[in-house]
């Protein structure tokens, strides 16, 4: 189980990272030779919440128990950033705050408003990587569920 998620971050970190290039496939050099400076604290929280956004949809999908409720995730403004990265001072709590209501929203609804809810949090993401970080936005864009 642990190797499993190990590889699993692995392969998402290759993936998705800030400068993963929108249109090209990642080279097997360059995810390498970023992974040489340790993420950073945001970035590591980024990965908890795409992998908390992941479970909330396979629980949606099944109408199964949300995941429990990430409380880390409160600390969304405080996380340091990767070092030179520029963060908005207006955007960036502005979409985080957002972000963190969506959250809440989704914990508080009703079953049958859950899928509604959870697309309303994938598109907080898709808000906030319009401004910052585009790298992960194609992959945020496959996170919503379908609707009928
Ligand atoms: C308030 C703005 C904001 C919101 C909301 C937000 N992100 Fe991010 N995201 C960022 C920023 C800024 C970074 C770059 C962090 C860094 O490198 O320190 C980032 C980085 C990432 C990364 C790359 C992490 C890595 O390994 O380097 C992924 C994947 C990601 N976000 C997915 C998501 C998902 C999925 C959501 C919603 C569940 C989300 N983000 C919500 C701003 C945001």
């Amino acid at each position: 189980m642990a190797n499993h998620r190990t590889l699993i971050l692995l392969l998402f970190t290759a993936l998705v990272g800030c400068f993963a290039s929108a249109d090209s496939a990642p080279t097997a050099a360059k995810p390498a030779a970023q992974e040489l400076t340790p993420p950073s604290e945001l970035a590591l929280m980024m990965r908890a919440m795409a992998i908390h956004a992941d479970s909330v949809k396979a629980a949606v999908k099944r109408d199964g128990e949300l995941p429990p409720y990430p409380k880390a995730f409160k600390n969304l403004l405080e996380a340091e950033p990767t070092k030179g990265m520029h963060i908005d001072p207006i955007t960036f709590p502005t979409f985080g705050k957002d972000y963190q209501l969506k959250l809440d929203r989704l914990y508080k609804v009703k079953k049958g408003e859950r899928t509604q809810a959870y697309n309303a949090l994938v598109q907080s993401c898709a808000n906030c990587h319009g401004t910052h970080c585009p790298g992960p936005l194609m992959r945020i864009k496959k996170m919503y569920v379908a609707t009928e």
